[in-house]
C-alpha cells in the first residue's frame, strides 16, 4: 500500500493532534515518581487528553484497555496499567500513547526514571533517545527509508545494546497505523523514497541486552526475553523540503 502525502490542511491538523500530545507528555513526565500506580498515571493521561476535547487513540485499539502503555524495567512496550503496579525508586519507565484530534492522530513515547536514575539506565535512556535523532538526520525527501533504520541501528550498535526487531515504527494519520513499517535494524534494501508530506512515528526499542522479546500471557506486554531493562522513545516526524519537523516534541526532552 502506499505512503500517504499529508495536504497542506492535514498537515495543520496533524501539528495540531501532535503538539497537544507533547504538552500531554510533558504534564506525565512530572508525575512519574515512586509510590505512583501505573493505573494512576493512565487515569490522569486520559484525564489530560480529554480536556483538551481529543480522545485516546489506544483507547481500545485491538481490544487494549487503557490510554497510555506504562512500561517498566524490562517491558519493552505495551504495558497495561494496573492498580497494583506501584512505581519504585529507579525504576526506568516507558509512557506510549497518543491522541486523536479532528480526526488526525498523533503518537509518542518517552522513558522515563522514578527518582534517583542508575548510571546505566540513563545511559540506556539516553543512547534509546539519541538513535531516533541519529535516525531522523536521514529523514530528508530523497533519501530513502531505510536510512533512517541503518542510521538508528548503527548508531545503537556501537553501544553494544540490544535493538528489539519484532516491533517497527509506522506511518500516522488518518489511523494510527498507516504505511510504511519503519524498522530500527539494519536493511539491505532502501526502501521507499521519502517524500514532503509524509508524517511518519519513529521509534526505536532498545534493551541493555539482546534484542530478543517475549510476550506476556496478558497478550500485550512485550519484555526482554534476557530480563534486561529496556527503554523507547517516540516522535511523530513530518518529512519536508528541508529539515524534518519533530511534531510531538514539547519542553521536555
Ligand atoms: N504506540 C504503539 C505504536 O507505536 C501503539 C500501541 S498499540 C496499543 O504502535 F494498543 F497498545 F495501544
Ligand atoms: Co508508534
Amino acid at each position: 500500500m502506499a505512503i500517504s502525502i499529508k495536504s497542506p490542511r492535514e498537515i495543520e491538523l496533524m501539528r495540531k493532534s501532535c503538539r497537544l500530545l507533547s504538552q500531554v507528555h510533558d504534564e506525565l513526565a512530572k508525575i512519574v515518581r515512586p509510590g505512583i500506580s501505573t493505573k494512576e498515571i493512565d487515569r490522569i493521561c486520559e484525564e489530560i487528553i480529554r480536556s483538551y476535547g481529543c480522545t485516546p487513540n489506544f483507547l481500545h485499539y485491538q481490544g487494549y484497555p487503557a490510554s497510555v502503555c506504562v512500561s517498566v524495567n524490562e517491558e519493552v512496550v505495551h504495558g497495561i496499567p494496573r492498580e497494583d503496579r506501584i512505581i519504585q525508586e529507579g525504576d526506568l519507565v516507558s509512557l506510549d500513547t497518543g491522541l486523536i484530534y479532528e480526526g488526525y492522530h498523533s503518537d509518542a513515547a518517552r522513558t522515563h526514571v522514578a527518582g534517583q536514575a542508575d548510571d546505566a539506565a540513563q545511559k540506556l535512556i539516553d543512547v534509546t533517545r539519541q538513535s531516533f535523532f541519529e535516525g531522523i538526520k536521514m529523514a530528508r525527501a530523497g533519501n530513502h527509508l531505510h536510512d533512517i533504520s541503518n542510521a538508528i541501528a548503527s548508531y545503537v550498535t556501537s553501544y553494544g545494546y540490544g535493538i528489539v526487531r519484532d516491533l517497527v515504527g509506522h506511518g500516522i494519520g488518518r489511523t494510527l497505523h498507516e504505511p510504511p513499517q519503519i524498522p530500527n535494524f539494519p536493511q539491505r534494501r532502501r526502501g521507499p523514497k521519502l517524500r514532503p508530506g509524509m508524517t511518519l512515528a519513529v521509534e526505536p526499542m532498545i534493551n541493555m541486552g539482546t534484542g530478543d522479546v517475549e510476550w506476556l500471557d496478558d497478550g500485550w506486554t512485550v519484555i526482554s526475553a534476557d530480563h534486561s531493562l529496556s527503554a523507547h522513545y517516540e516522535n511523530t516526524i513530518l518529512i519536508t523540503d528541508g529539515e524534518p519537523e519533530i511534531l510531538t516534541l514539547g519542553n521536555i526532552p
